[in-house]
């Protein structure tokens, strides 16, 4: 529970949170300061000086100073806004005047706060110096319009977690000195150190998430892709969720019209969110672009409603709304057929398990819970790629909080080490394949507390007594006798020196490092991280889901839940795979004649206009999705479909006359309406974002699960493939997005695999598992590390699902 204190801006009485700075308690509180370079849950980089305030008699930052009990804040004094003209001057210093073809104009904070502070006049010059404009990845860098405000450096490094950005020397000539004397003092202070700047970049490091364009206030990072395209104003902003994972993450469509001529159609230029509250993936941001410009096709839709009439299995994944699933489960209700989509009934039967032992239908955490955390464990996800939010605030947390976290996974990767500031505030294990239940009984090992009799037990019969030698430097006095060279007498003098001595001690060691495939330094490690740790969080991810083990490892992550203070989040593997799983009653196996919805069947109604019906894609549909946080959460059409939709069919074959598909919406988990459902941000950065599903009570057990961990052995030539996908893919849609077209389907291997199998980057492999062989392309990815590669299943034109049982398979790869 936070601390409320009260305090008083300009005359208001204001209540805050303890620890809270000035600047976000006036926001909370409609109160406005001006500030530029503040980004809301990363470090201040007190770069912009413009948040300058009064509190109690003294000039502070108010982004950086905290709130104090009692306190009385004044947000314009005469001093204050001399300071902030100036800065607002300076800022305008060589800055190109191209608003008229710039991106940013109409939304650019160089501009309103140009004019909110009536700059109407120069008195500062500096000689500007050439500043070529860059491409970077998805973007362009323009420095001429940079600003220096390091936002886009800090939220590279303290959200997203990739550390590409930072300050490189801009080479200008010094500022003249009687600046110094003559100027306001933070804006001299602000101006010096702007002007020795410019933004650098690591390709290597940058993962093309976009967040830096979303937060730079001027028109220094821009889209390529959009560069040039359109005005902000022009643009019709329409919100909606990320349709990729179960982030589910708000966003907004923007779209306009494509020319000026009559008959011009709609289409969407770009994808944006709310940078002040919010982070979004880069298969979000830039994977918006395929539309289905179908019309209504009679013969084919009568077709369709014949073909599920006879059907005996509809197929289908969780990239639909609730209310298509809601349709297919009326569908099934009325028809008899089976329902498949092996996503949701694997997830489905994950949370039963879990909530056998919690009592409750569905895990405690959120994803702000890992936010607010200073210790976080990740265990069994490939975080980067299958839940990049999740990723965020892992780092986020061990960044800003002062926090530590321990990431468990098969597969190493460069991008999670660079976790945190300085110092070790991450320790990445690559764990032996299938230890997932090995490592949750390790954190009940050092976490559990109150254990159940059979899980001490069985973690006690693991542990045993252990001795090391400890070796530590202690200050020791000696007495040294010195003599006088002139006088020759000798006298004793006291000095402390360093001593190295050596002590054993016992420990407790745990076969389960064993079986993780752990250094015993782990126990160590984790030692140092705790101090001073007091918020847990844990990320149970999508390999334990798939798990041959499955059970045992709900069985287990349910355990933590309830033995443990860690919140857990586990992450539903596709957008809706939540929704899904609640609303339908789920097959195991397909049988007789099978409808596809998006996936290949005898019948197929495909959003991607490849199927015998076309249908909509999730950016042309209303709807809701349930997210990881277990909200419905609503979502908009960017742009008019025209064509049938899964509703058509069900009136016909239901014998209903429901016009909209989200005239279903009420009726599923809350009688709220469609258009009731909110979808944004108050300025007090609190969520408003459709409903919570309710919890569920559940019948709850002391589930026995005591068998020894395995896990997968090799013998010679035979390697561990994973199925995976490179960052920002998901599916068929981000597969054929024109911005993220670079990443496809091949054998994605390490620098040191790469090296060790004699493969060169587009370099032919035949990758033979489970009884299966395919040909792909070799792609190095130099994040990876170790001898594990991994094979994407974005794309379902490409059947790569069938080297894979589970996400970890043997193979052999053989050369071509
Ligand atoms: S590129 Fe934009 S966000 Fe980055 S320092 Fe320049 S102005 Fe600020
Ligand atoms: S695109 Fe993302 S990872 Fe790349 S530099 Fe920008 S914020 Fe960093
Ligand atoms: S917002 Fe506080 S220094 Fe820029």
């Amino acid at each position: 529970m936070d601390t409320l204190i009260n305090i008083t801006i300009d005359g208001k009485k204001c209540t805050a949170k303890e620890g809270e700075s000035i600047l976000n308690t006036a926001r909370a509180n409609d109160l406005f300061i001006p500030a530029i370079c503040y980004q809301t849950k990363c470090s201040p980089t007190l770069a912009c000086r413009l948040c300058l305030v009064e509190a109690d008699g003294k000039q502070v930052y108010s982004c950086n100073a905290k709130v104090k009990e009692g306190m009385t804040v004044n947000i314009n004094t005469p001093n204050i806004e001399t300071e902030r003209r100036a800065i607002m001057e300076v800022y305008d210093v060589n800055h190109p005047l191209q608003c008229g073809v710039c991106d940013q104009s109409g939304e650019c904070e160089l501009q309103n706060y140009s004019l909110y502070m009536k700059v109407d006049e120069q008195h500062y010059s500096v000689k500007d110096v050439y500043r070529p404009t860059a491409h970077w990845g998805v973007m362009n860098y323009d420095p001429g319009l940079c600003i220096v405000c390091e936002k886009c450096v800090t939220v590279c490094k303290d959200m997203i977690g990739s550390n590409a950005l930072g300050t490189v020397k801009r080479g200008a000539d010094a500022l003249s000195a009687e600046y110094k004397a003559s100027m306001p003092k933070d804006s001299y202070a602000m101006w010096n150190k702007l002007n020795k700047s410019l933004i650098g970049f690591e390709e290597d490091k940058c993962i093309d998430c976009g967040e830096c364009i979303a937060v730079c206030p001027v028109g220094a990072l821009v889209s390529s892709d959009f560069q040039y395209k359109s005005n902000a104003w022009e643009l019709t902003k329409i919100p909606a969720s990320n349709p990729y994972s179960s982030d589910c993450s708000l966003m907004y469509y923007q779209v306009k019209h494509t020319s000026i001529t009559k008959h011009s159609e709609q289409t969407i230029y770009r994808v944006t969110n709310d940078a002040h509250y919010t982070s979004l993936s880069g298969a979000a941001r830039f994977g918006f672009d395929y539309l289905n410009r179908a019309v209504k096709d009679e013969v084919s839709f009568v077709k369709a409603v014949d073909a599920v009439k006879n059907a005996d299995t509809i197929l289908f994944n969780s990239y639909i709304t609730n209310e298509e699933a809601k349709i297919l489960q009326s569908l099934k209700e009325k028809l008899g057929l089976k329902l498949v989509n092996s996503d949701a009934l694997k997830f489905k039967a994950f949370m039963s398990d879990y909530s056998k032992v919690t009592g409750k239908n569905l895990y405690n955490g959120k994803v702000e819970d890992i936010h607010n955390s200073n210790f976080v464990v990740s265990v069994g996800s490939f975080l980067k790629s299958d839940a990049p939010i999740v990723k965020y605030a892992m780092n986020n947390a061990i960044t800003l909080n002062k926090g530590a976290g321990l990431y468990f996974h098969s597969l190493g990767d460069k991008h999670i080490e660079g976790f945190g500031k300085k110092g070790k505030t991450i320790e990445t294990i690559q764990n032996k394949v299938f230890s997932e239940d090995a490592i949750l009984y390790f954190i009940l090992d050092q976490f559990g507390k109150n254990l159940p009799p059979h899980i001490e037990e069985y973690l006690q019969h693991l542990r045993e007594t252990r001795v090391k030698t400890v070796t530590e430097t202690i200050k020791e006095t000696i007495v040294e006798v010195i003599t006088d060279e002139d006088t020759g007498e000798s006298k004793e003098v006291k000095k402390i020196v360093p001593k190295k001595v050596s002590t054993e001690v016992e420990y407790t060691y745990t076969k389960l490092l064993d079986s993780i495939g752990a250094d015993e330094s782990l126990l160590e490690t984790i030692t140092a991280m705790l101090l001073k740790k007091d918020t847990y969080s844990i990320i149970i991810g999508e390999d334990c889901i798939s798990h041959p083990n499955a059970t045992k490892i709900a069985t287990l992550a349910g355990y933590v839940e309830k033995y443990t203070d860690f919140k857990v989040v586990v992450t539903p593997t596709q957008t809706n795979t939540l929704g899904v799983s609640e609303i339908c009653d789920l097959d195991v196996v397909a049988t007789g004649k099978t409808v596809g919805y998006n996936v290949v069947a005898d019948f197929q109604l495909s959003a991607l206009g490849d199927g015998d019906l076309d249908m909509p894609p999730l950016n042309q549909q209303e709807g809701t999705f349930v997210n990881i946080d277990k909200n419905v959460v609503p979502t908009n059409a960017a742009i008019k479909y025209d064509g049938y939709e899964l509703n058509d069919i069900a009136n016909e074959i239901l014998d209903y006359k429901v016009i909209h598909t989200i005239d279903y919406t009420a009726e599923i988990f809350e009688s709220v309406k469609f258009d009731s459902l909110e979808n944004h941000f108050t300025n007090d950065r609190v969520e408003h974002r459709g409903y919570p599903i309710k919890m569920t009570e559940v019948q709850s057990e002391d589930v026995s699960i005591l068998d020894e961990c395995t896990s997968i052995d090799l013998i010679e030539d035979e390697y561990i493939v994973y199925a995976g996908n490179p960052i920002n893919q998901f599916n068929e849609f981000t597969a054929i997005a024109k911005q993220l077209k670079d990443e496809v389907v091949a054998l994605y291997v390490s620098e040191s695999l790469q090296k060790s199998l004699e493969l060169e980057e587009d370099s032919k492999v035949e990758v033979i598992a489970n009884d299966m062989i395919m040909a792909l392309d070799v792609k190095i990815d130099k994040s990876l590390l170790g001898d594990i590669s991994y094979i994407p299943t974005f794309d379902k034109n490409i059947n790569t699902k069938k080297l894979f049982k589970h996400r970890f398979a043997k193979a052999n790869i053989r050369k071509v």
